[in-house]
């Protein structure tokens, strides 16, 4: 592995996804977890500290990218829970049937190659009744901001580590054969709409 996937990417992943606006979205999402967890495509850990001890017993976080595992283990050390980190793609999950309670996938379908498979994966290892919850930035309501997505999306995509702007995030959920029992979308604060319109809310298999 170069040492731009390995050390450089990571770095700056680990910088960009921690602005203020982001942990505040975090913060609200990762809350809501509760038994075994799992964090599908953890990156650096940005998560961890989030979760609430008192509701969450383990952590599984699957995550293709060695150079971020390691650093979601620096994070995983800290945490007052089990943490299981396991290098794979979303797409072949190494996490057994029926095993999870609640899936949390923050600013990843975005990235995830094959993010339908992934996604069917994800509700092929909840529980009855688990939920999945999430945040995602994706595809823009307003036509015009959408086409801008649509147009810096080829570009974006090389230069944010397989990152698309304009995935139509509460689409693919719902077509993995989820039903969502909230869902809201807007842009969070600040220039560039492009990269800011974001899906938040729970959904559970129907
Ligand atoms: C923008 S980062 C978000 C990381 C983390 N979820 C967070 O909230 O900080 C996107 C993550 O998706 C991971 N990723 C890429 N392909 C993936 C796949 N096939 N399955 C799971 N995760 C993947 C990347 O390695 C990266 O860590």
């Amino acid at each position: 592995m170069g040492l731009f996937a390995d050390r450089i990417f990571p770095y700056c992943c680990d910088k960009v996804m921690a602005d203020r606006q982001m942990r505040r979205e975090r913060r609200a999402c990762v809350a809501q977890a509760r038994g075994t967890v799992l964090d599908v495509g953890i990156g650096t850990g940005l998560n961890l500290p989030w979760y609430d001890p008192g509701r969450v017993t383990r952590v599984i976080g699957v995550e293709p990218s060695a150079g971020m595992l390691r650093r979601a283990g620096w994070r995983a050390a800290q945490a007052p829970f089990a943490v299981d980190l396991r290098q794979a793609g979303a797409e072949d999950m190494p996490v057994d049937d029926a095993s999870v309670d609640t899936a949390v996938i923050t600013w990843t379908l975005c990235t995830i190659p094959l993010a339908h498979e992934a996604l069917c994966q994800v509700r092929r290892v909840l529980k009855p009744g688990g939920r999945l919850i999430f945040v995602e930035h994706g595809r823009a309501a307003d036509p015009a901001v959408a086409s801008q997505q649509d147009l810096f999306n080829p570009l974006w995509r090389r230069l944010a580590g397989g990152c698309n702007l304009n995935r139509p995030i509460d689409e693919l959920i719902a077509a993995a054969d989820f039903r969502f029992e909230a869902l809201t979308a807007g842009y969070l604060s600040g220039p560039v709409r492009a990269v800011r319109y974001t899906y938040r809310g729970v959904a559970v298999a129907r």
